[in-house]
């Protein structure tokens, strides 16, 4: 029968069966999944597994800090490469404005950055030689969950892909075979095997947030200063989403930057000409519709006070009550 401790203990001694002596490395991407199936891999096959995780500097306040140190604490240390591309990132985003082409130079970088730290790892562990020729093959773990596997058309795992050779310095006779631990698993029991595992609430019980972070969430040019702003805004809004116990209720909420934008206020004696900010809180079961949530006005209220007082660069706060469709979830 279907029990936590069970898929636990099966996963684990098919993971062994499946990597043997290999080297193992999966992307942490500070979502439940992959977390989940890097803790399953780790329990399985410990110090041969490497987590990477690629900060791009679109993250929210602390959160690359918070992950760092939630995922080490509760897996009693698995070994994790914490990679710093903000600079990077930033860079390649410069004069962007164009969401999909934010996402395409944002894939690429984080694929080129990803790879580098692959090379590094499997250079150290000897399955990359000192010619740069491959001595085996590499496993890569990803937390693919059941839905995934149905709506790519099924079939067994362990499929072998190619390295893109070229990008990030990986050996073109190098292939990675695919670990995926979590391919028979719904969300709720990937939640209830990370639970078990370990992992804190705020890993297990996060909301989506989208890789290309921040980055989809400012309207305009993606730069250091506008990042912070909305970062300090985006605190705000989720402190006091929380605070009122809505984690749960609310799918995710958005905190978008309107940067191109400037409206006239007034604050003390003083004219401002600030920008707004748009809250974006949702009610969904998957995301491919949504409803705007209900949040109460005492709360919003809140949000927006602090907001404006706290961060000087906004001086508007403004609600998206678009359903999806017609609206995206998020602006970008
Ligand atoms: P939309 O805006 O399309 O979002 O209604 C649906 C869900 O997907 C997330 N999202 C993304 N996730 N890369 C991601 O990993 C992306 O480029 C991306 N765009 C949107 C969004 O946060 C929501 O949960």
């Amino acid at each position: 029968s279907w029990t936590t401790g069970n898929v636990i203990d099966e996963q684990v001694t098919r993971i062994r069966e499946q990597i043997g002596e290999g080297t193992a490395i999966c992307g942490l991407s500070g979502g439940v999944d992959s977390a989940v199936a890097a803790a399953l891999v780790q329990r399985a096959i410990g110090d041969r597994l490497t987590c990477v995780y690629v900060d791009h500097g679109l993250m929210r306040q602390d959160e690359s800090a918070q992950i760092e140190k939630a995922f080490g604490e509760s897996t009693g240390g698995a070994k994790l490469v914490v990679v710093d591309a903000e600079e990077q990132f930033l860079t390649a985003l410069a004069g962007v404005t164009d969401p999909e082409q934010k996402r395409k130079i944002i894939g690429r970088e984080f694929i080129r950055t990803f790879e580098q730290a692959q090379a590094d790892i499997l250079r150290a562990s000897g399955v990359i030689d000192a010619e740069g020729h491959a001595e085996a093959k590499a496993f890569l773990v990803q937390g693919t969950l059941y839905p995934d596997v149905v709506e790519s058309g099924g079939g067994e795992g362990a499929a072998n892909i190619k390295s893109h050779h070229n990008v990030g310095g990986l050996p073109e006779d190098l292939s990675f075979e695919l670990v995926e631990p979590l391919r028979t698993l719904f969300k709720d029991e990937v939640r209830a095997v990370g639970h078990e595992l370990g992992l804190p609430d705020e890993i297990v019980w996060r909301q989506p947030f989208p890789g290309p972070g921040l980055g989809i969430r400012i309207i305009g040019e993606v730069t250091k200063d506008r990042l912070d702003i909305l970062r300090a805004a985006d605190a705000i809004a989720r402190e006091e989403l929380t605070a009122a116990g809505l984690d749960r209720e609310i799918w995710q909420c958005p905190v978008v930057l309107l940067a191109e934008v400037r409206s006239v206020g007034v604050q003390g004696d003083g004219r401002t000409y600030g920008h707004p900010v748009v809250l974006r809180p949702v009610t969904s079961d998957d995301a491919m519709t949504a409803d705007w949530a209900k949040v109460p006005y005492e709360v919003l209220g809140r949000i927006s006070t602090r907001i404006t007082n706290e961060v000087r660069e906004i001086n508007r706060v403004t609600l998206d009550v678009t359903s999806k469709p017609p609206g995206t979830i998020e602006w970008e």
